[in-house]
């Protein structure tokens, strides 16, 4: 019996062994696992996994459990963490001219986006994070942004203020609320719950992915589909893990990566209506949050603030990129 229970014991480590990867890739965000970017990481992970035949794993850690946005950018560069999945907003000390998807009301629809992105202007920003050392991967979508509060509907420009936004940390958000006469504070991803909670700011800015998988319906009582800006991401690489990692898995990791990217936006713009009408339904059922459409006029008159404070950022951004990016079919 001892025998056998031995024989088995061996069979099974040399299983084991025989399915343990040979690299592991360390992957953070700062979301749910439930929204586009999280299932998008997964998808890449699982796909790695069946490309490489379990040669290469890798290690998905959502919700910021490894890292913040703003501490992912270091580890990143000394190889503690491989790839991360930063919005735009997060490269603004890295690579200021990131702030160009910050602007508000710059994209005309969600195909405008995707057609700058693919364009030489999405081009020329991966090249300048490239330049800082980073391997610039491939862009992913959340979604546009909405404003919510718990004060005041946010319906036309004058709601906004007197009332305090959470924003990330970027110079355009912080122009743009000014604009408005709102007042801001940064904070990272992980604590945007809590200070709605606490009331230490009334409001946000989020696509709905964010707003719903992190249920900040439960602490804010108005949501305003303002689409006012867009929410979207860079993948990005350590340069130092992937100068070292074996050429013959590399090609396998990229076309992971473009499959993910694929599979990302398309998923983006499905969960956008399937999270409307479960914000919605909430909205119905619980009396606790109301849902504010605006007319062409109000949207408008937001839009006329706001694309103000473009030429401030003519110098940062580039007046060039931005016209470009205007340009673009
Ligand atoms: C994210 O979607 O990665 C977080 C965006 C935010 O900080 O609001």
């Amino acid at each position: 019996m001892k025998k056998i229970l031995r024989v088995l014991a061996a069979t099974a480590v040399l299983a084991s062994a025989s399915f343990a990867a040979d690299y592991t890739i360390k992957m953070s965000h700062v979301v749910s696992a439930a929204t586009p970017k999280g299932q998008a990481a997964d998808f890449f992970a699982k796909r790695v996994g069946e490309l490489t035949g379990g040669k290469v794993e890798v290690a998905v850690f959502p919700n910021a459990q490894l890292y913040n946005d703003n501490a992912v950018m270091k580890a990143l560069k000394i190889g503690n963490v491989h790839i991360a999945v930063p919005s735009f907003s997060k490269f603004t000390s890295l690579v200021p001219a990131m702030q160009l998807f910050d602007l508000p009301f710059l994209f005309r629809d969600r195909a405008h986006l995707h057609a700058v992105l693919d364009s030489e202007v999405g081009q020329i920003l991966k090249d300048q994070v490239t330049a800082k050392g980073f391997v610039a991967l491939d862009y992913w979508d959340a979604g546009f942004k909405h404003f919510s509060s718990s004060k005041k509907p946010v319906i036309n420009p004058e709601d906004a203020a007197g009332q305090k936004f959470r924003i990330m940390s970027s110079k355009v958000l912080e122009a743009q609320m000014k604009a408005v006469n709102g007042s801001v504070q940064v904070l990272p991803f992980s604590e945007v719950y809590s200070a709605l909670q606490q009331g230490v700011v009334d409001g946000a800015e989020n696509p709905l992915s964010n707003f719903a998988t992190k249920k900040f319906n439960e602490v804010q009582s108005s949501l305003t589909l303002s689409e006012h800006g867009y929410l979207g991401y860079l993948v990005i690489m350590s340069e130092k893990f992937w100068s070292k990692f074996p050429d013959e898995y590399k090609g396998k990791v990229l076309q992971a990566m473009k499959e993910a990217t694929a599979f990302e936006r398309n998923l983006a713009a499905e969960e956008d209506a399937k999270l409307l009408a479960q914000m919605q339904e909430y909205a119905k059922s619980t009396g606790k949050m109301k849902i504010y459409t605006l007319t062409p006029e109000q949207k408008a008159a937001w839009a006329k603030i706001m694309e103000g404070i473009y030429p401030q950022f003519y110098e940062t951004i580039g007046e060039d990129l931005i016209k470009k990016a205007q340009a673009v079919k």
